[in-house]
């Protein structure tokens, strides 16, 4: 095991993170470099060279039932196909093919329960498992091209469910088990989802709610709807409906245990996954099969330098966003991946409980946001002081830009000062990391994502879409990569207007500003739209204006993100009451909960401010610029192109006040 370096807390502490501030470039540390899997920096040039043959290079590591004959066809600007010809199955490269390697007593995932329970499922069991649940939706009369919504806390169930579903080429349609019914309920029937793989309650911080009564109150009006399929995990008692739901243990036991996996076109769907955007309609990502196994599973080989038959690896994430569907299930598995899976709070039963499981499972190889190290830095560093982390040996980061200190506490307190940090950038629609260090070759900066993963092609440009060589822009991605969403679900216009109109249909608008400094590194520096970054959660300001706006009690709202130390942004909102008015503390609650009913607990408004009236330009644009000088406690920006300049005065009066604060 590596030299650990000595633990530090405290004020110790802080001196140490501040004298390392002073540090701009971290080398691979010694010994790092040797072993990895990329030491030649070569890969760049040869990427660059020959994107097409470098992807076609990465996707001869998956399993295909029939070669492709195209690697790219373009032709149809800005809708690509990958792999042209080509057929496979998702799952199978996922399962079968690791267990008829010989691998399937290895652990796929050990599993962590909130109270203490452990389960270690290894890819013969998984696949066991999968090839029964694919039976069981097919026996319902789910096939291929069919749309499976999946709302289930972290427990093995949603990987099997996930799984199931692409064996069977039917999309999934996950729903991260944080969101509200409500928000079910819509991503349903936006997808027109067939059948739908819920629970009969979560657990959360030694509480259980029920899940299944709730997801009843409101899925039972959808006309696509036939089945609902439920996991019994807390066992609780809820009410099922005749001939539409069954219980998942009863039909995986009845199910025919042999399920051949039929290879599907390369552009089959895979899933889609509704990300906010920003308008209040969430965007469905569509992912499609051969180029996003080949995108994950190659991403996740080479950015965390795995090996598989050594390391234990853990995304902390929920597979309900796209870092789970492609750093806790895909990639992983198509790498014959051993993860750790915990289905519980960060600071459940204990603040130290991550710590604990690095030990537990020796693991080597954690993944994380920003968001969830700041919060582990506020409860000190005495907690991962208790555990021995020696066996890690790679960090990883993803969800929103790192401050410097969060990175360096993360590198010092939970890496021991040896572990190189991969700060790893990409979003829904991009499928995979996108731009990131490699950890054997490329030095890292704290704050940046450093250089685009080999074989893309990105750039920071000035608004009419010139290349800025040093300074801040607009990032834009100039090639097509494997793992793109290849439309928004049932919505072209939109998918074309959003991504692909700004800079003509060749060019990928990310929707971020960066900077690139004097090396060529990216620093991402947040969102140009109105999309807010919470706790790593991408929310769209829309969604959560329409969802306060909903109340009984509300004229009008207008929402803006401000600078979190914590979640990074914290969501404010402007609210004017029906008859005008302030309201108190008691409607602020019920407003936040109403938007925790709506759209989930993470898009509560951490502030709530009264308004008379809003700013608004003359024709009736709501000028958020102002409002978020005004949560930001700046001097107001130019109030000139306001029809009423004395609403923001009023405004200002009551921020500087600060009644609203909670
Ligand atoms: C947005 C995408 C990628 C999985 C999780 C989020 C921000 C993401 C980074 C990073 C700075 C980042 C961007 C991006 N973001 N990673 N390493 N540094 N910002 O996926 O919900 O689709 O959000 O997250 O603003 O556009 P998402």
């Amino acid at each position: 095991m590596a030299d650990v370096a000595t633990p530090l807390a405290g004020t110790e502490l802080d001196h140490e993170l501040e004298r390392m501030l002073a540090i701009e470039r971290f080398d691979p540390p010694d010994g790092f470099r040797e072993k990895a899997l990329v030491s030649d920096p070569a890969v760049y040039e040869r990427a660059e060279r020959d994107p097409e043959g470098w992807w076609a290079e990465q996707a001869r590591a998956l399993d295909w039932a029939e070669p492709w004959t195209q690697v790219l066809d373009w032709e149809n600007a800005p809708f690509a196909k990958w792999f042209v010809g080509g057929r496979l199955n998702a799952c199978a490269n996922c399962l079968d093919r690791h267990v008829e390697a010989g691998l399937g007593d290895r652990v796929a995932y050990h599993w962590y329960g909130e109270e203490g329970e452990q389960r270690d499922i290894s890819y013969a069991e998984l696949l066991a498992e999968t090839k029964r649940l694919a039976n069981a939706l097919l026996d319902r009369g789910i096939k291929a091209g069919d749309v499976v919504g999946i709302y289930l806390p972290m427990i093995p169930e949603v990987i099997v469910a996930m799984l199931a579903c692409a064996r069977i080429g039917a999309p999934h349609n996950v729903v991260f088990g944080g969101f509200s019914p409500e928000a079910v309920r819509e991503r349903m029937e936006f997808s027109e989802a067939r059948a739908l793989i819920t629970v009969d309650a979560a657990r959360r911080k030694g509480k259980t709610a029920a899940i299944k009564p709730a997801v009843d109150e409101v899925v039972g009006g959808l006309e696509h709807l036939e089945t609902v399929v439920v996991v019994r995990h807390t066992g609780e008692q809820v009410p099922m409906q005749d001939g539409r739901d069954v219980w998942y243990d009863e039909i995986v036991a009845a199910a025919d245990p042999e399920c051949p996996a039929e290879p599907f076109d390369a552009e089959h769907p895979l899933y889609v996954l509704y990300t906010s955007g920003s308008t209040a309609k969430p965007k469905g990502i569509l992912h499609t099969t051969g180029g996003y196994l080949t995108g994950v599973a190659c991403t996740h080989r080479l950015v965390f330098d795995l090996d598989a038959d050594h390391d234990v690896y853990w995304c902390a994430a929920d597979v309900g966003w796209v870092t789970g569907h492609s750093y806790i299930v895909y990639g992983p598995l198509a790498n014959a991946t051993t993860s750790v899976m915990y289905e519980g709070a960060p600071d459940y039963p204990g603040k130290d409980v991550w710590w604990s499981l690095v030990e537990r499972y020796g693991v080597t190889v954690l993944y994380t946001a920003p968001t969830a190290i700041r919060a582990c830095m506020k409860w000190g560093a005495e907690e991962p002081n208790k555990h021995d982390l020696s066996s890690l040996r790679l960090l990883g980061t993803v969800g929103e830009p790192i401050n410097p200190k969060a990175w360096l506490w993360y590198h010092r307190v939970v890496g021991g000062g040896r572990c190189p940090i991969v700060d790893t950038w990409w979003q829904t629609e991009t499928g995979h990391i996108m731009i990131t260090p490699l950890p054997g070759i490329v030095p890292t900066k704290p704050g940046s994502a450093t250089r685009p993963f080999p074989g893309i092609s990105a750039d920071v440009v000035n608004a009419d879409g010139e290349p800025i060589d040093e300074g801040t822009g607009l990032l834009v991605l100039r090639r097509p990569w494997p793992g793109m969403l290849r439309t928004l679900y049932r919505d072209d216009e939109r998918f074309k207007e959003v991504y692909w109109s700004r800079f003509g249909e060749r060019t990928y608008l990310v929707g971020d500003a960066a900077r690139k400094d004097e090396d060529g590194y990216f620093w991402i520096l947040g969102r140009i739209d109105d999309v807010i970054n919470v706790s790593a959660h991408r929310l769209s300001t829309a969604e959560v204006e329409s969802a306060i706006v909903s109340h009984e009690r509300v004229a009008e709202a207008a929402v803006v993100g401000q600078p979190d130390e914590l979640t990074g942004q914290a969501i404010v909102a402007f609210v004017t009451l029906v008859g005008g008015g302030d309201g108190d503390d008691a409607l602020r609650e019920d407003i936040r909960g109403h938007v925790a009913a709506r759209i989930g607990k993470i898009a509560r408004p951490k502030r709530i401010i009264w308004a008379d009236d809003l700013p608004k330009t003359r024709s009736g644009k709501i000028m958020r610029r102002l409002l978020r000088d005004v949560a930001e406690g700046r001097e107001l920006g130019d109030v000139t192109t306001l029809r009423d300049p004395v609403v923001m005065a009023e405004i200002s009066e009551k921020v500087a006040a600060g009644e609203e604060e909670e």
